[in-house]
């Protein structure tokens, strides 16, 4: 048999990968790695940076929306952050032995591998700060997460610029609804947002720990907490920011968790926005599968200019 890219790449045994983890060492590159670490950690860095890489043209089209020029450059100053966190993730795949121009230009929409929540379109700069304060809240507590746990050195250490981003994304949301909510009528529409946006976030983290047991991404580091933890830990953040400002969300505290108050996961109506009955994490894969309604066209405004540019990257 013909050995893959990846076994040539990564020389370590699983043993070796194990042990050289076990005495403490992060993993600087492929020599340190096993193919089935390679996979896995390629596997997560295409997750996060296809989110980071989408939500720029997410949070582009709502910025059209602001209400004054330094709100649209406030606005331009997160997506810019979010393509310098996708160059982060795309550079570390190109180091790992990944064809960087294919997997970001050439690569079909439906491949791109980042939370079905970004393929519902934001509408307007009242969704915009409700994804800042929701979305970026999510990436927040999943690149924590990462920074925390991570075994693989290079994004570890770039993480540590990441984190402080984020934290002025959700901050940017959290100022705008607390501004907002003062008045009754652009509080009715935060709370509009939410209600649709709350649950996506919810499903954001993926299929709960009694479902899938992601024993890879743990057992190698790639990550320190399972998915319901990781939504535990958004919830934390974010119910008592929405309970402080008087936004109504479906879960509440009790003891040291937080419980979720409504039929869930859910059927999602993409065009009304609106959440039915309660549907199976099989009707959801299915659902993320299909992909949404603007995987197409914000995977189109990224790959452009690649395709009508006759710049190519010198060889
Ligand atoms: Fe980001
Ligand atoms: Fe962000």
């Amino acid at each position: 048999m013909v050995a893959t890219a990846v076994e040539d790449l990564a020389p370590r045994s699983e043993e070796e990968v194990l042990e050289h983890l076990k005495s403490g060492k992060l993993v600087e590159g492929v020599q340190h790695m096993s193919p089935k670490y390679l996979q896995g950690i390629r596997r997560i860095l295409t997750v996060s940076a296809d989110t980071e890489f989408v939500s720029a043209p997410a949070y582009l089209r709502a910025a059209q929306h602001a209400p004054a020029l330094n709100n649209f450059g406030s606005a331009i100053s997160i997506i810019q952050d979010e393509l310098a966190h996708a160059h982060i993730g795309y550079r570390l795949l190109g180091d790992l032995g990944v064809d960087m121009d294919r997997l970001i230009y050439e690569r079909p929409a439906a491949e791109f591998k980042y939370p079905y929540a970004f393929d519902v379109p934001l509408d307007s700069w009242i969704e915009l700060v409700c994804a800042n304060a929701l979305y970026d809240q999510a990436g927040y507590v999943l690149l924590s997460d990462v920074y925390e746990s991570s075994t693989f050195g290079p994004w570890k250490r770039a993480l540590a610029k990441v984190d402080k981003e984020e934290t002025f994304h959700l901050r940017h949301g959290r100022t705008w609804l607390k501004k907002l909510v003062k008045d009754s009528g652009e509080k009715a529409k935060v709370q509009a947002a939410v209600d649709w946006m709350f649950i996506l976030t919810l499903e954001w983290f993926g299929l709960p720990d009694e479902r899938k047991r992601h024993g890879i991404q743990l057992e190698y580091g790639f990550k320190g907490k399972s998915n319901d933890e990781l939504r535990q830990a958004w919830m934390a953040e974010v119910v008592p920011f929405m309970e402080e400002i008087g936004i109504e969300v479906p879960a509440h505290r009790e003891g040291d968790r937080y419980v979720i108050d409504c039929a869930f996961p859910r059927a999602f109506d993409e065009e009304s926005k609106t959440w039915g009955e309660q549907i199976t994490w099989e009707d959801v894969l299915v659902r993320w599968k299909a992909r949404g309604p603007m995987n197409e066209a914000y995977v189109e405004k990224l790959q452009r200019g690649y395709r009508t540019t006759s710049f190519r990257r010198a060889t």
